[in-house]
């Protein structure tokens, strides 16, 4: 089969060679963005006068129904046409004939294949808001079922001072959050036509990108030509916002896992979320969050990858650049696993508040209050701390937690304490005394969770509109 560039060349391409370089195994994901970008380009190409109303109704029937056989799956894409464009092209071609040879006036496969991917991508990153809000959605309800759990908070992954289960949870809602704004943000960069760049330096077509961006719901177009075809900085942007979202899943996973231990008990994740093993009658292992916590390595890997496929290369477009889908691809596949795991797992795990407040008990994570009643006292910080560590000494020493000293005791250590230091000292009390804004204090978490549903209520809008004009 002839080559749609075989013009110039004498010999047939060395199959290895034709293997090597196609694309068409992976970048057939881009079929439908690459009909819907030649529909636009089509459709502007007749309102310019540059093709006949004729040619162009045939060409759109011919691509409609492309269309409709890509989506039956009725189309052998080949090797020897490389990609997805030629791919099309030909089939368009074996359609409706030679007119169909005249779809590529004006256009370049440099400014065609990133048209396509910003198309595809600006769909998965309005998705991806989209898991992210259900996500955040669980992790507000969970919350909201919490906010009387108390457990011990850590730093250093040892017990600092009780929290109250929902604050912890609101965290991770925080940090979705700054996932969510991230990706709205990166939308910008991504709605913008690279379309009529041609290959690198414009086109001798009077076309009208204007129009074609409009067509196609681009808020803007590539100021420079050879820029458009040459940017790749969307998809980087994007990895990089997978890669961070990666990392917040991994430290909730990381989180999980040991919660889910019995060294801690805090937390049972649904049966239908684990695995079991196939040697140990009693294991129920936690294989969601692990391989969450693993696959973040791949995630972080496709960013380095296409960073180092762009670095030091010239402009324009450059072979290397087909380099830019697989790891696209892979890491929207990766994320869209995590995502659709996480929020059911999240809403169905089981908390186990008695475990949580049991571990709070048997810990001195309420020695910083006392320290702050003897500063409430008079006695500068600094010296209030040395006295409670020795309090917390002599009380590892008797094998005892603060509440189970007597005021006597207690006041081997300075005459100040009396005996509120026992109302002092109750988790309750504790945590409701972090009374600022974005502290643990039970009112405080309740905001917290109010200031979320009014955020959550306006992704949601956010949704319903790009949703709609990512399409
Ligand atoms: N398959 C190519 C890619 O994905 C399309 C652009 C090809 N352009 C070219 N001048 N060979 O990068």
């Amino acid at each position: 089969m002839s080559k749609l560039w075989g013009g110039r060349f004498t010999k047939q391409t060395d199959q290895l060679v034709e293997e090597y370089t196609a694309s068409i195994m992976f970048d057939k994901e881009l079929a439908e963005e690459d009909i819907q970008g030649s529909l636009a380009h089509v459709t502007m190409l007749g309102k310019q006068g540059i093709l006949s109303d004729d040619d162009v109704d045939k060409i759109k029937d011919g691509l409609h129904r492309v269309l409709q056989r890509i989506k039956r799956n009725d189309i052998e894409f080949s090797v020897g046409d490389e990609d997805i464009h030629m791919n099309i092209e030909k089939t368009l071609i074996d359609d409706v004939g030679s007119v169909g040879g005249k779809l590529h006036t004006g256009r370049s496969r440099n400014d065609q294949v990133a048209t396509d991917m910003h198309l595809w991508l600006r769909k998965r990153v309005v998705e991806f808001v989209d898991m992210l809000y259900k996500l955040q959605s669980a992790l507000v309800e969970q919350a909201r079922a919490n906010t009387d759990t108390i457990l011990p908070g850590y730093t250093h992954l040892q017990r600092a001072q009780p929290i109250l289960f929902a604050h912890h949870l609101m965290a991770y809602v925080s940090m979705i959050g700054r996932d969510i704004e991230r990706l709205q943000d990166s939308y910008k960069r991504i709605n913008v036509l690279p379309l009529g760049a041609g290959a690198l330096a414009g086109t001798t077509f009077p076309i009208d990108r204007h129009f074609v961006a409009k067509q196609l719901k681009f808020d803007r177009v590539y100021e420079n030509s050879l820029d458009a075809v040459s940017d790749r900085d969307f998809i980087l942007e994007f990895l990089a916002d997978a890669s961070i979202i990666m990392m917040h899943l991994s430290r909730l996973s990381e989180e999980l896992i040991l919660w889910s231990s019995t060294e801690f008990r805090f937390v049972e994740l649904d049966d239908a979320f684990c695995t079991g093993s196939s040697i140990m009658p009693q294991k129920k292992n936690p294989d969601v969050p692990e391989l969450v916590r693993g696959k973040t390595g791949r995630v972080y890997g496709n960013l380095v990858g296409l960073l180092t496929v762009l670095k030091s290369l010239p402009l324009a477009y450059n072979k290397d650049m087909q380099e830019d889908k697989e790891g696209m691809f892979d890491t929207v596949k990766t994320l869209q696993g995590a995502l659709q795991l996480f929020a059911p797992m999240v809403a169905t795990m089981k908390v186990n508040k008695e475990q949580m407040r049991q571990a709070v008990n048997q810990d001195f994570s309420n020695a910083t209050d006392i320290a702050d009643f003897l500063v409430g006292k008079g006695m500068p910080f600094r010296q209030a701390h040395e006295v409670i560590g020795k309090t917390v000494l002599y009380c590892i020493q008797q094998n005892k937690y603060l509440l189970d000293l007597t005021l006597e005791e207690f006041k081997q250590f300075s005459g100040l304490f009396d005996d509120r230091i026992y109302e002092v000292l109750q988790p309750e009390n504790v945590v409701n005394a972090r009374n600022v804004y974005g502290g643990t204090a039970k009112s405080q978490v309740e905001e917290a969770i109010g200031r979320a549903d009014a955020s959550l209520a306006e992704t949601a809008s956010w949704i319903t509109e790009y949703m709609e004009s990512s399409r």
